[in-house]
This record gives structure tokens, C-alpha cells and sequence, in this order.
């Protein structure tokens, strides 16, 4: 069973103030986090100026990575749903006195991203969400032309032992990962609305980076489809007009 959302929040709540410790003790079992958020927010191809939602940001371990790609006069924007970690968050962009940083606590399935946002990124947290595929929808339908969308996650690896599975999620449980958890497949969400995927995994499947890179999302490309049948419809109807008259 995974946890329930105030299970959640009271477990990020205990973990907040040593979460980035923590967090990099996975280190010591090989685990390269600091490469992988790198390469997330690399893919997002991101340019000065531009504007990136983070998804579960937490403390904020991503914000000086994205801060080098869009620079000052971009923007980011931290969703999360754990006052703590955000309050983590608040400190951190107190300390290096950013001005272009807005943090929102919600959750990520009410919320409304920003129209037209160019980049939209989420490490190690949209498994967490039971509603993401509607987070991935409405995120992909917010997107510029030409917008990324990385989700850097953990995945059931194929062809591994239950037992290396089930320690796996062992492993992982301070941080609320459950063996239901780590079922989840948000990278398949990402392929039901982005038209472009591109896709990357790491440590035979531990990890996977999916990314949609956005011309046109399903969503759009339907809506002209549906615009082309009712411009049809109305030559049909009007040609029958015609004939009538
Ligand atoms: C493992 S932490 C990852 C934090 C950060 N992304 C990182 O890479 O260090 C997971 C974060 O997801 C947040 N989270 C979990 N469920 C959420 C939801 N439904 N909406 C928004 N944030 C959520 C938690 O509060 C927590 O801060």
C-alpha cells in the first residue's frame, strides 16, 4: 500500500530539515543523484530567460542547476505540497538571494501550471503522486512549442530478483516509496500526450529519465482534427444549402 497524502506530508514533514543529508547518503551505495539531476535538467534544454516548474521541488536541490540555465531573468517555479521541505526551500533561496524563484505549496494535481511554460521538471517525486498522470496531462497542455517535459524516477528494473526488488523499496521507504509505489509508470503517461519522446535509463532500469519534447501534445493535435471535421461539416452543410436553393 503506498502512503496515504497526510502519511506523506507528516513523513516529509520529520525529514525535511536533514533531507539533502540524507538524500545523499545514497551515495555510498554507488548511487551518482547529483549526475542524474544534471542530466534532468540538461535535457530540459532550457535557454536564458526562460521559465521552469519543478514539480515536488522540496528543498530546492535542483533550483542552482536550473538557475544556470535560465539565469536571472528566468524564472522558476517550485510546487510541492510539504510546507517543510518548502520552508527548506525558502531558506535556500533566502541564502543565495534569488529573486526569481517562487515556491507554491500544493498539490500537484490541482494545480494549474502557467500557460506556456517552457520546461517542466519533476526528480524523485512523481511516483509519489497517485494522480500524476493528470498532473502530466495538464502539465504537457501548458507547455510552449518546443517544451520539455523530464521526469527523473525510480523504476521496477526488468528481470531483477523479488528479493533485490523488495530491498529496493526497503531502501527507500524513509522517503515514502512503497512496492506499489514503485510500480508506478509515469513515463508511460508522458507518452500518452507528448508527440516527441525521448528516453533514457540508467543502472539497467533503476532509473529512468523520461522526457517528451513538445510540438504539438495529442490533446492539440485532436483539437485540429476535430476543428477539421466541423469545417467539413460546414462545407458539407453549405454546399447542401446550395443545392437546396
Ligand atoms: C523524494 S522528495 C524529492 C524532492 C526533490 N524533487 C528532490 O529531487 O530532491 C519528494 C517530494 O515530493 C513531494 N510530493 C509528494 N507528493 C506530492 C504531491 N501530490 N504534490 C506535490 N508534491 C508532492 C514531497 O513533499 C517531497 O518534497
Amino acid at each position: 500500500m503506498g502512503f496515504s497524502q497526510q502519511a506523506l506530508i507528516q513523513l516529509y514533514r520529520s525529514r525535511a530539515k536533514h533531507y539533502d543529508v540524507t538524500a545523499n547518503l545514497y551515495y555510498l551505495i554507488g548511487f551518482r543523484e547529483y549526475d542524474y539531476r544534471k542530466m534532468a535538467v540538461n535535457a530540459l534544454n532550457l535557454e536564458p530567460g526562460q521559465t521552469v516548474v519543478e514539480v515536488g521541488c522540496g528543498t530546492g536541490l535542483n533550483f542552482s542547476l536550473l538557475q544556470h540555465e535560465v539565469g536571472s531573468t528566468g524564472k522558476i517555479i517550485g510546487i510541492d505540497l510539504t510546507d517543510a521541505m518548502l520552508e527548506q526551500a525558502h531558506q535556500r533561496v533566502r541564502k543565495e538571494g534569488w529573486l526569481n524563484v517562487e515556491l507554491v505549496e500544493i498539490d500537484a494535481v490541482a494545480y494549474r501550471f502557467p500557460q506556456k511554460v517552457n520546461g517542466i521538471l519533476s526528480t524523485f517525486a512523481m511516483t509519489l503522486i497517485p494522480g500524476y498522470d493528470r498532473t502530466i496531462k495538464q502539465g504537457a497542455e501548458a507547455l510552449a512549442s518546443g517544451g520539455r517535459f523530464a521526469i527523473l524516477d525510480l523504476k521496477r528494473p526488468d528481470n531483477v530478483p523479488n528479493w533485490l526488488f523488495r530491498l529496493g523499496v526497503f531502501i527507500t521507504k524513509p522517503f515514502g516509496v512503497s512496492a506499489e509505489i514503485a510500480e508506478r509508470r509515469p513515463w508511460e503517461a508522458i507518452e500518452n500526450v507528448l508527440t516527441i519522446r525521448l528516453s533514457q535509463s540508467f543502472l539497467a532500469g533503476l532509473l529512468i529519465l523520461p522526457l517528451g519534447r513538445l510540438n504539438e501534445t495529442l490533446h492539440q493535435m485532436k483539437e485540429k482534427r476535430s476543428d477539421k471535421l466541423k469545417n467539413i461539416a460546414i462545407k458539407i452543410q453549405s454546399s447542401k444549402i446550395k443545392m437546396e436553393w
